[in-house]
């Protein structure tokens, strides 16, 4: 395990930068351009591991998948039905997006697959996917509690369903539409609270029928099964999940000026902008635009001091899931009471990230409590002490939350392992120095193992 200690920074933050590619949308990309006919050029992939792990999932299935020296990935697919019996176990690493989305794809597959996953990953509920996917002819054989690593034998006749979501998940959805890809007939979900949509707007741009209507039940999605998806350039836009990092930090630091340009904008994606605006934090969107069917834009931040605590509607989760670790440290730097609502699901994320933000902000002197799925930080306007070590379970958002908290505490923050900060942010750590944190190894502590993949 590698360390890193994130301290004081020296004065405001400062620059100019661009976040990764969105996660979401990057294993999106590289799941459909497989399924196309024809080739699809995808700019500005998220080359983080978890992404990686999909792309050489991607080629055990049959497709061709290449890195190019201009930085762009092609995919060369093999048609909706035409993917092949993988000779190797699918390793999916800690993404449970590639893990879930994949197993809807392989469902409606006559073939076989294993998959599997790390530490993490292999304590994550795989049910949720694993249910609607028996409805529509998948056989499953899985470790006890429905958990990787676990077999899966493609429907030979897919079923088209009828599914209801029982929890908000954007990963279900998926899986469902995907496996709906390769099933006669129309395959539809019931989604009671919407959910990001990328994976609607990327069949479309691959030429899917697909019809989005909002009626009683909530969000209806329904996908016309057996298309010809044809090869389509892809522009994956930044990860706001991943720019909520600088944009945090910026808020923490008065007087900081930072611009994060090129920037996803996909409202159901834009929960913590919605918050952040009610806690009276300067965050402008400049150059908003669209581009290949996502919204997009700049983010200008300005420090300006603390914030005001708020409540953070229930209703508001599925639009800012992966942002209540840094919502919470932020809050704790804040003006009163930060109440956020509806927060089960963290609980079943790359870690229970409930305990893990509630543990590691008190370990840095902060007010905080949990009660049921609601989580409470009380903040005085200065940040808290710090000095924590932080458990960072093997949880990217976990261990940048709180190496942005540390550029405000007096003390500095450590995490123990930067190992799961390559999943979704590569480069966090020279983007936010560049920018004036002050985020390096602890003295005397060494190069412990990384983790690596290749693609
Ligand atoms: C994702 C959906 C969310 C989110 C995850 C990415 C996706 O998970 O937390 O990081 O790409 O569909 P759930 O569907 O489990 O809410």
């Amino acid at each position: 395990m590698t360390a890193l200690r994130s301290a004081t920074a020296a004065g405001p933050l400062t620059g100019e930068i661009a976040v990764p590619g969105d996660k979401s949308i990057s294993h999106r990309a590289l799941m459909l351009g497989s399924l196309a006919v024809g080739e699809t050029v995808i700019e500005g992939l998220l080359e983080g591991e978890d992404v990686l792990r999909t792309a050489v999932a991607m080629r055990a299935l049959g497709a061709m998948v290449s890195q190019q020296p201009d930085g762009s990935w092609h995919v060369r697919g093999v048609g909706v039905g035409a993917l092949t019996e993988p000779a190797e176990v699918l390793d999916m690493g800690n993404a449970g997006t590639g893990a879930r989305l994949l197993m809807g794809v392989v469902a409606a597959h006559p073939i076989t697959a294993f998959f599997t996953g790390d530490a993490s990953l292999v304590r994550r509920p795989m049910a949720r996917v694993m249910t609607p996917l028996r409805q529509m002819g998948a056989t499953f054989l899985a470790r006890s509690g429905d958990r990787l690593p676990l077999g899966l034998r493609g429907a030979s006749d897919p079923l088209p369903i009828r599914y209801r979501l029982p929890v908000a998940s954007a990963q279900v959805k998926s899986a469902v539409l995907l496996a709906g890809l390769n099933t006669p007939g129309r395959t539809t979900v019931v989604e009671p609270e919407p959910t990001r949509d990328h994976t609607e707007l990327m069949l479309r741009h691959f030429g899917a029928t697909i019809d989005v209507e909002d009626g009683p039940e909530g969000r209806v999605v329904s996908l016309l099964g057996q298309p010809e998806l044809t090869g389509r350039p892809v522009l994956v836009p930044g990860d706001p999940s991943s720019a909520a990092f600088p944009i945090v930090a910026a808020l923490l630091v008065e007087g900081s000026n930072v611009l994060i340009r090129n920037v996803g904008l996909n409202p159901l994606r834009t929960g913590l902008l919605t918050t952040l605006q009610e806690m009276g934090a300067a965050v402008a969107v400049e150059n908003a635009r669209v581009q290949a069917g996502e919204p997009v834009g700049d983010l200008r931040v300005r420090g300006t001091g603390p914030l005001t605590g708020v409540s953070v509607p229930a209703g508001r989760a599925p639009s800012m899931i992966d942002e209540y670790p840094i919502l919470a440290c932020l809050a704790a730097a804040g003006r009163g009471r930060t109440v956020m609502h509806g927060l089960g699901e963290l609980r079943v994320k790359e870690s229970d990230r409930l305990t893990a933000v509630a543990e590691g902000l008190a370990a840095c002197g902060a007010v905080v409590s949990v009660d049921g799925d609601t989580l409470t930080v009380e903040g005085d306007g200065h940040a808290p002490e710090g000095g924590g070590h932080i458990a960072t379970r093997l949880d990217h958002r976990i261990a940048m939350a709180f190496l942005v908290l540390g550029i405000a505490t007096r003390e500095p923050v450590t995490i123990d392992d930067e190992a799961a900060i390559s999943t979704s942010f590569p480069d966090f750590v020279g983007l936010m120095n560049g920018l004036g944190a002050r985020i390096a190894r602890p003295d005397g502590e060494g190069d412990g193992p990384r983790r690596a993949i290749t693609a």
